[in-house]
C-alpha cells in the first residue's frame, strides 16, 4: 500500500529498508498513544488526588466490556486500577506513572526520529549509488544530447528533496491516519450522531487537499526544473570560464544567471504559496463549519453546553493529525515530482547492452573485421556506409580523410561505444556484440582527439586503467611515451597534481600522459585518434618511434591529419562521407593519383610554403 502511494519506482528501495521503517512506526505509535496520557492523568490527579482528608480513593478508567450471551455486545463500563489508596499515595503513583510515560514518550520520539532519518537516508543512499551505476553503464550516445548540469541537478537536488521528505511521508502516512482513527473512535463513543455530522465537511476538505496537492506537485516540478537550469548555468560557466573571460562576456553571463536565479525564486515562491496555503485554508473551512455543528447540536440533539464543549475538544484533537496528514499529502506531491525526475533516468532501457551470457574474448590474435558496417547517430543521416575491411593482428593501418568523414566514429565502434546500425564487427571471428564489455574493452588502448585527464597526480592518471601496476611498470610506459623526462621535471615528479582535466600541463604533455595510460594496460588493439596532433615535430617523431616499436605485436589503428604520422602504416584507408573511397599502401595510393594523392599534395605544398601542416 505504502509502496503504491509513494510510487512503484521507490518501492524496492523502501522494501529493502522496511525493518527500520517498521520499528520507527511502532515507536511513533507508542509516542502518539502516550501523548493523551498526561491529559487523562491530570483529571484523576485533580479530581481524586487533590481530595483533602484521609478517605481512601479509587483510580478507575473508562472501559469497554464484552458481554456474551444471546445478544453479545460491547458496553461501557469502568475498570478499577487501584482501590482503597490514600489521596497522597495516589498523587505519588500518578506522578511516577506520568514521569515514566513522559520518559518513554521522549525516548521513543528520539529513537523513532533517528530510525526514520536512517531509513530515509539509506533509501536515498541506495538510490544514489544505483543512479551512479546507471550513469556509468549508460552508453556514450546517451550523453551527447544531455546537459551535464541537468544530470548533476537530478542526482543532487532531486535526491536531496527525496532524502528530506521520504521518511516523514512514510511515517506520516501511517501515524496520522492511526491517530485520526483513535480520536474518531473516541468521538463515536461519545456521540455518534454529531460525529456523523463532521462528515458533512469531508467533501470540502478532500476537495481542498486534492486541489492544493495537485498545485504543489506542478510547482515542485517547476522548482526542480529551475534548479536544474541554474545548475546547468553554473556548470557551463565554470567549464567555459576561459571563453567567457576571453570574449569578455562576464557581464552578459551574470545577466543570464540573474535571470535564471530570479526565475527560480519566482517558482519557489509559487510552490511555497500552495504548500503553505493549505493549512490556513483548511482552518478557515473547518471553523466555518464549526458553528453550524454547534447550532445543529443544540437545536436538533439538545446537547448541553458541557457535551458540546467536550465534542469540540475531541474534534480539535481529531483535526490536528488530519491537518498534518494534509501537509504530508503536499510533501508527497513534492516527493513524486523529484522521484519522477530521478527515475526518468533510472528507467531508461539501453539498447547497448551485454547479451545475457556474454562470451569472454580472449586476447586478440587473428584479425579485426568490419563486415558491411553502416552507422547513424540518429535515423536522420548515415555517418558510415557499408564499410568492409579486415585488419590482421599486428598490422598498423591509418584512416585519413576530410574532417567529418567519420574516422573518429569508426574507431568508436570497436570498443562498442556505439553499436553498428547494420552489418557487424568481428574480432578473431567473434561478433563484438556477443562478448563481455570487460573482455573487449580491457584489451583496447585508446588515445582520443580530446585527451581527458583527472584532477589527480600524474602517476594515478597513468595507472587509471590498471591500478595494480608497479611504479617501475609505470615509468616504463612513461618512457615509451616520451613522457618520463618532462614528468621528472615537474615540481613533485610523478606525484604532481595536474589540475582540473589536466589544465596545469601543456597539450602535448597531456597527450603523452594519455599515450602512457593507454600503453600501461598492455592493449592488443591500439586506437589512436589524432594522438600526436598536439606534439611538436620532434616529440612527434619520438612518440612515433614508440608506436613503431609496438608495430607487429599489437593491432594499431591510427587517425591522423598530419600525413607524416602515418608514413609507417601498412595500409591506408581514405574515408569520405562515411565511405572508404581508396585503400592500399602509401605507395600504391600515391600511384593511384586519387583522393590520397590530392591530400598528400595539399599538405606537401602547404609545408613548402612553411605553413602549418594541418589540412582539412
Ligand atoms: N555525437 C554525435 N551525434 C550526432 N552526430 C555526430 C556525433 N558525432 C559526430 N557526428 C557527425 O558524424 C560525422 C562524422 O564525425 P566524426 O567525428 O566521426 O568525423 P571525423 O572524421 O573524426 O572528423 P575530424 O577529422 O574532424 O575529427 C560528422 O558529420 C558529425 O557531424
Ligand atoms: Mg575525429
Amino acid at each position: 500500500m505504502l509502496n503504491l502511494i509513494l510510487s512503484k519506482d521507490i518501492a524496492p528501495y523502501v522494501r529493502r529498508h522496511k525493518r527500520l521503517l517498521l520499528v520507527a512506526l511502532i515507536l511513533s505509535f507508542i509516542s502518539s498513544g502516550l501523548a493523551i496520557l498526561p491529559a487523562y492523568l491530570l483529571q484523576i490527579f485533580i479530581d481524586e488526588g487533590m481530595k483533602t482528608g484521609s478517605d481512601p480513593v479509587t483510580w478507575k478508567i473508562p472501559w469497554l466490556a464484552f458481554e456474551s450471551g444471546v445478544f453479545s455486545s460491547w458496553h461501557k463500563t469502568e475498570m478499577v486500577l487501584l482501590d482503597n489508596v490514600s489521596p497522597n499515595k495516589l498523587l505519588l503513583i500518578i506522578s511516577a506513572v506520568l514521569l515514566v510515560s513522559v520518559y518513554i514518550k521522549s525516548m521513543s520520539i528520539f529513537i523513532a526520529g533517528l530510525l526514520a532519518a536512517a531509513f530515509g537516508n539509506r533509501v536515498v543512499k541506495s538510490l544514489r549509488i544505483d543512479l551512479f551505476k546507471k550513469f556509468i553503464s549508460m552508453p556514450l550516445g546517451y550523453y551527447y544530447n544531455k546537459r551535464t548540469g541537468e544530470l548533476i541537478a537530478r542526482s543532487t537536488a532531486d535526491l536531496t528533496v527525496m532524502q528530506s521528505l521520504i521518511a516523514h511521508i512514510a511515517i506520516g502516512l501511517m501515524e496520522y491516519p492511526f491517530s485520526i482513527m483513535v480520536f474518531l473512535a473516541y468521538l463515536f463513543y461519545m456521540n455518534y450522531k454529531l460525529t456523523l455530522l463532521i462528515f458533512l465537511i469531508a467533501p470540502f476538505i478532500v476537495g481542498l487537499v486534492h486541489l492544493f496537492g495537485k498545485k504543489v506537485k506542478k510547482h515542485a516540478v517547476r522548482v526542480q526544473d529551475a534548479i536544474a537550469e541554474l545548475t546547468v548555468n553554473y556548470q557551463e560557466s565554470l567549464v567555459g570560464m576561459r571563453i567567457i573571460q576571453g570574449f569578455f562576456m562576464g557581464v552578459e553571463e551574470v545577466r543570464k544567471f540573474t535571470k535564471n536565479a530570479e526565475f527560480l525564486y519566482k517558482k519557489t515562491m509559487r510552490w511555497s504559496c500552495w504548500h503553505l496555503g493549505l493549512g490556513p485554508m483548511l482552518d478557515a473551512t473547518v471553523f466555518l463549519f464549526l458553528p453550524i455543528v454547534l447550532i445543529i447540536g443544540k437545536i436538533y440533539f439538545n446537547h448541553t453546553l458541557g457535551e458540546l464543549i467536550a465534542i469540540i475538544f475531541a474534534f480539535s484533537q481529531l483535526y490536528s493529525p488530519f491537518k498534518k496528514l494534509s501537509q504530508v499529502n503536499n510533501n508527497l506531491k513534492t516527493l513524486q515530482g523529484a522521484t519522477f525526475r530521478v527515475f526518468e533516468i533510472m528507467n531508461i532501457r539501453s539498447d547497448l547492452q551485454e547479451v545475457s551470457v556474454p562470451k569472454i574474448l580472449s586476447r586478440h590474435r587473428k584479425a579485426i573485421e568490419f563486415k558491411d558496417v553502416s552507422f547513424a547517430y540518429s535515423s536522420a543521416k548515415k555517418v558510415l556506409k557499408n564499410i568492409s575491411f579486415r585488419i590482421n593482428m599486428g598490422e598498423m593501418v591509418a584512416f585519413v580523410g576530410s574532417t567529418g568523414a567519420g574516422k573518429s566514429t569508426l574507431l568508436d565502434l570497436i570498443p562498442r561505444f556505439h553499436d553498428v546500425t547494420k552489418g557487424k564487427i568481428l574480432i578473431d571471428g567473434i561478433d563484438i556484440r556477443e562478448v563481455s564489455f570487460e573482455s573487449l574493452r580491457r584489451q583496447i588502448g585508446i588515445v582520443n582527439q580530446e585527451v581527458l585527464l583527472f584532477n589527480d597526480t600524474i602517476i594515478n592518471n597513468i595507472r587509471y586503467g590498471a591500478p595494480w601496476k608497479t611504479t617501475e611498470e609505470i615509468a616504463f610506459v612513461a618512457r615509451a611515451a616520451y613522457a618520463h623526462d618532462f614528468i621528472l621535471a615537474q615540481p613533485q615528479g610523478y606525484q604532481t597534481i595536474i589540475g582540473d582535466r589536466g589544465t596545469l600541463l601543456s597539450g602535448g604533455q597531456r597527450q603523452r600522459i594519455a599515450i602512457a595510460r593507454a600503453l600501461l594496460i598492455d592493449p592488443s588493439i591500439l586506437l589512436l585518434d589524432e594522438a600526436v596532433s598536439a606534439l611538436d615535430t620532434e616529440s612527434e617523431k619520438l612518440v612515433q618511434t614508440a608506436i613503431d616499436e609496438l608495430h607487429g605485436s599489437r593491432t594499431i589503428m591510427i587517425v591522423a591529419h598530419r600525413l607524416s604520422t602515418i608514413m609507417k602504416a601498412d595500409r591506408i584507408f581514405v574515408l569520405e562521407n562515411g565511405q572508404i573511397v581508396e585503400s592500399g599502401t602509401r605507395k600504391s595510393l600515391l600511384a593511384q593519383n586519387g583522393r590520397f594523392r590530392q591530400l598528400y599534395d595539399i599538405q606537401f605544398r602547404s609545408q613548402e610554403r612553411g605553413k602549418n601542416k594541418i589540412f582539412s
